[in-house]
């Protein structure tokens, strides 16, 4: 049976269980009100990447939520790693999700919530085809803003996805695979599950405000100190996008993915430009190697 066919292992309530049959409670606001937070870390090879700095990444951001995670540190480390276990899974994308809960009958006091914890681990996701990779993406830059970081802190890694979901219906329309979207003033922000990146005369910069602090978008800075490529965090107008070298998104689900299509128009020759693949291929080795990685298991 395939990884696919396998489906995967989810931790609810104390109890692991597959994840054909899990199931949440329907009035925890998590999901009526994506009054959510949650990490994603991957598993390749075997290793967890960066599991530490995923859960210092948890673990801060429920604070900010005000949310009180009934497990301590030991206890999720142990819980995801069980999760990929029983997966039997080589490579792997493992969610961790903390809820507001259930309120009491009648109460709208979210200070009354049980806050909840959930796991689930299912095969390594990538967000482009084995095709879309090797060809780059066509990105298409949305008419629709991302909700303003005034309103929902874009540091927290949330269910807010109304903008990104109608943005990709956009991008589809206009013939696009993915999308971006940008802020009131016209700057770049970020895509459905990835932070960005433009390559110009060998630098790289990304926007500086109104995003996640990603994980893989945090590892390109420490590639790029290794490799001597200047990489620096700025404010982006979309307007830029129509002249760069190359551009390329950075997620935990696929690492480094090339764009070479922007809003129809293609970017150089059409195909991943060398410094996005230089690093693609860096990423992908280093991590192979082992590096920030941590053994699936007790
Ligand atoms: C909105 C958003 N931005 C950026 C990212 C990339 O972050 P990471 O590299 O930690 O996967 C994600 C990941 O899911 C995301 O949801």
């Amino acid at each position: 049976m395939s990884d696919q066919d396998k489906g995967g292992i989810a931790f609810i309530d104390g109890e692991y269980q597959p994840i054909s049959e899990a199931r949440i409670p329907l009035l925890d606001w998590g999901f009526l009100r994506s009054d959510a937070n949650q990490d994603t870390v991957s598993v390749w090879k075997g290793l967890f990447f960066r599991l530490e700095d995923h859960l210092d990444r948890f673990e801060q951001n429920i604070a900010k939520l005000r949310m009180t995670c009934p497990h301590n540190r030991d206890q999720l480390r142990s819980i995801v790693s069980e999760c990929v276990c029983r997966s039997g899974f080589e490579n792997a994308y493992v969610q961790m999700i903390m809820t507001r809960g259930v309120p009491p009958v009648g109460i709208r006091d979210p200070r009354r919530c049980e806050n909840r914890f959930y796991a689930f681990c299912v095969p390594y996701v990538w967000i482009a085809t084995p095709e879309q990779q090797n060809k780059g993406l066509h990105l298409i830059v949305s008419s629709i803003c991302r909700i303003p970081s005034e309103s929902v802190d874009p540091t927290l890694k949330h269910y807010h996805w109304l903008d990104f979901q109608m943005g990709l219906f956009e991008a589809f329309d206009r013939g696009g695979d993915t999308v971006v979207l940008v802020n009131r003033n016209g700057d770049l922000t970020e895509g459905p599950g990835f932070n960005l990146f433009l390559v110009q005369n060998g630098s790289l910069t990304t926007p500086d405000s109104g995003v996640l602090n990603g994980m893989t978008r945090r590892t390109l800075f420490e590639l790029c100190a290794e490799l001597k490529i200047q990489c620096q965090a700025a404010q982006i107008p979309a307007t830029q996008l129509t002249n760069v070298d190359e551009v390329f998104l950075s997620s935990t689900a696929g690492g480094l993915i090339p764009i070479t299509t922007i809003n129809n128009q293609v970017i150089g020759d059409g195909n991943p430009g060398p410094v996005t693949r230089q690093l693609r291929n860096f990423y992908w080795r280093k991590r192979e190697t082992g590096w920030h990685g941590t053994p699936v298991g007790p």
